[in-house]
């Protein structure tokens, strides 16, 4: 069965007919060509296909993309209209990446768990419910857990993200469509 529905992907507007079963990643790279977003495993478990969907962090090989009809879907390209993203900025500046495959994904990831800790959404390893999130080492390597790299550029991912904790909020937001 054939759906007609709307993606707004990095600001722009899409009409696409899908399959019902045709799934976001698929929708944006072989409906759209949005090759922003990568296919890793297509099965949930290397993030390499995140993207933001309404601000939330979404591995879009697990979501229908019938399921995102008329909603916001943002993608590491789209992540800002001038220059870098500091999350962007923050992987150069580091060397957070080798090869780049699943480079995309983990800035898409990093945004939007930045967001979560934000607004206190506690992790596996918060201790403290009550208080104010902290972005330690353990936190940010649970939080971003989903991501894998498979050239290991794990430490310097993580000093990426430590340099956009510890940047003025203002410079964390960036801009985003
Ligand atoms: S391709 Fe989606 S999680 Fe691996
Ligand atoms: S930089 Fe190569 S997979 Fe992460």
């Amino acid at each position: 069965m054939e759906m007609r529905i709307t993606l707004r992907v990095d600001g722009a507007q899409h009409e696409v007919t899908v399959d019902t079963r045709t799934t976001l990643l698929d929708a944006l790279r072989d409906r759209i060509g949005n090759y922003s977003p990568k296919k890793g495993c297509d099965h949930g478990q290397c993030g390499s296909c995140t993207v933001l969907v309404d601000d939330r962090r979404v591995t879009s090989c697990l979501s229908l993309a019938v399921a995102q009809d008329s909603r916001d879907v943002v993608t590491a390209a789209g992540l800002s209209d001038e220059g870098l993203h500091p999350v962007q900025q923050a992987f150069v500046d580091t060397d957070a990446f080798q090869c780049g495959y699943c480079t995309p994904g983990q800035v898409c990831s990093v945004v939007g768990m930045l967001d979560e800790a934000g607004q206190g959404a506690p992790s596996h390893v918060t201790e403290d419910l009550d208080a104010e999130v902290e972005l330690t080492d353990e936190e940010i390597r649970e939080r971003m857990s989903g991501n894998l790299c498979r050239c290991a550029a794990y430490p310097n991912i993580v000093a990426a993200i430590r340099q956009v904790r510890d940047s003025a909020p203002a410079d964390r937001e960036g801009a985003r469509p």
